[in-house]
This record gives structure tokens, sequence and C-alpha cells, in this order.
């Protein structure tokens, strides 16, 4: 039986985001301040709004192939940055973006194997926050940089598949994050760790964002009532409803399609 229906395109920004923040909770240094924005395209201002309220970030490092991306974004987030007390500084090159980051967030889309965080591309103590290597082809990260770091995913299953460790072989260790918030499997060991989020976005983020959608539609008084499902008396009479249609004399299409069930 739907319940609720929603778009899912400005909440999977949110959850990406809420969800990017809550795993560099977890793996990132504690003193970190900076991060590296790498791919300054529709995910980047909720990225970086999260980081900087949840994870402190105070300076954002933004590069983009498309100087354009990036200037949109220093557009959009330069009233939070005066709010808010955070410095936006475009870069030219990926290497200065990433100098001096304790995180760096990749966020770039390329149907290919791209390599936009070469194997030495970072140093010790860095987290990295992987969302754009995403499904099958597609990844961002070096092979080499995998095997530098420890690599921690939603649900490993999909993500060998989608995610940045495709190219690794089928026994490459990771950790699924939930292990370490559950307190079963350690996250960071020490400050010199690079760690490496091999994010995919999976069902249960988006489940989890729509039950919060609807709770807060439901607050707000924004939901509406679609008829989806036919409300009957016996379940199997499901010809009833034709039979009741056809009693009317001039059915509507709405009368004849839906039931009439109050969500
Ligand atoms: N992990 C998740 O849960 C999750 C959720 C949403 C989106 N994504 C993925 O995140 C990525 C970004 O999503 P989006 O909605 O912001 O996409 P977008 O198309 O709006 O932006 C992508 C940006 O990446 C830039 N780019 C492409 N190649 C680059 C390179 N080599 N170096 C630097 N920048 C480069 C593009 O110019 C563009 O501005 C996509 O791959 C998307 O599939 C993942």
């Amino acid at each position: 039986m739907p319940v609720f229906l929603s778009e899912l395109t400005l909440t999977t920004a949110l959850r990406t985001a809420a969800t990017s923040a809550m795993a560099a909770r977890w793996l990132a240094r504690p003193d970190s301040r900076v991060m590296a924005l790498i791919g300054n395209g529709a995910q980047s201002e909720f990225q970086a709004l999260a980081f900087v309220g949840l994870l402190g970030i105070q300076t954002l490092h933004l590069y983009d192939v498309d100087a354009d991306a990036t200037r949109r974004l220093v557009r959009n987030l330069a009233p939070y940055a005066r709010t808010l007390g955070f410095d936006l500084h475009p870069c030219a090159t990926v290497a200065q973006a990433v100098h001096g980051a304790d995180i760096v967030t990749t966020a770039t889309a390329d149907k290919s194997r791209a390599t936009i965080l070469a194997a030495d591309a970072i140093g010790p103590g860095t987290h990295v926050n992987a969302i754009g290597g995403d499904c099958p082809g597609k990844t961002e990260l070096d092979a080499g940089l995998l095997q530098r770091a420890a690599v921690f995913v939603e649900y490993e299953p999909q993500t060998r598949v989608e995610g940045d460790i495709q190219q690794m072989p089928a026994d490459f260790p990771v950790t699924e994050l939930w292990r370490v918030i559950a307190g079963e499997a350690i996250g960071r060991r020490t400050p010199q760790d690079i760690t490496i989020f091999d994010s995919v976005g999976f069902a249960l983020e988006d489940y989890a964002a729509m039950q919060f959608m609807r709770h807060r539609a439901r607050a707000a008084g924004l939901l509406e009532t679609l008829d989806l499902v036919p409300a009957l008396a016996d379940p199997r009479d499901l010809f009833q409803r034709v039979v009741e249609a056809g009693r009317d004399p001039a059915p509507s299409r709405a009368a004849t399609l839906s039931a009439g069930v109050p969500a």
C-alpha cells in the first residue's frame, strides 16, 4: 500500500549531504577545518553547508573543470558565508584545492573511470568523502589511493558494484559505516590515517529521508491526499469497482480510476 509519494531530487541532495557529514563525523579528524570541494554541481551547496554546520568547516577550497559552476557556487554560498562566517576560495587545479585540506569531497559527474584524485594527491590524516563514483563504470579515485586508505561504505554488496572499490579485487577490505557507529568496528585509528567514505547512496537513506519528509510535511500541513488504491469491503471482489463505476450514469474519470481512499 503506497503511503507517501515524493520527489527525490532535492531530497537526495539533502540526504546525501547529511550522510556525508554523518560519515565524516565518525571518520574525519575532529579538528578538521578546511574542506576541498571538487565538482561544484547540484550537490555542492548542500555538501558545503552540511560540512560547515555539522563538522565546523571554516574554509572551503572549490574546484571544477567548469569555472561557471564554481562561480555559481560562490554566488549561492556568499550570503551564508557572511552569516555563518566561513571562507570560500576558488582554485585553479585539484592540487591547489586539496593543498591544506583536512577533508576532500569529490562530487564530480563524468560517466567514466576518471581519476579526480591520484594515488599521491593527498597527505596523511585526510578524510575523503567520495560521492561521485556511484555507478558501474564511474569512479573518481585512483586504485593506489584506495590502497593507502581505510575504506568505509554504506552497504558492501552494492558498493562493490557501484562504488570506487569496483576497481579493486573482491576481497579488498572495507568496513560498513554502520558497524563503526554501532561500536562494532573502528573508524579512524590514528590522526595520520587516510579514511575514505566510498559513498554510492542506497535505499535505506532514501527511505529514512522520505520518512523524515513525510513527518515534517504532515506537521506543516503540506500533505495532499491522492486516491491510488481502491478501498473494498471484500478485497477479493475487485470487480465490484467496475460494477459500481458502471452504475454511475456518467462516471467521472476520477471516480472510475480511483476509489477514494483517505490516506
Ligand atoms: N553518493 C551519493 O549518494 C550521491 C548522491 C547524489 C549524487 N551523487 C553523484 O555525485 C556526483 C555529483 O552530482 P551532481 O548532482 O552535483 O552532478 P552535476 O552534474 O550537477 O555536477 C557535477 C560537476 O562535476 C564537474 N566535473 C566533471 N568532471 C570533473 C573533473 N574531472 N574535475 C572537476 N570537476 C568535474 C562538472 O563540471 C559539474 O559541475 C554525480 O556523479 C552523482 O551521480 C552521488
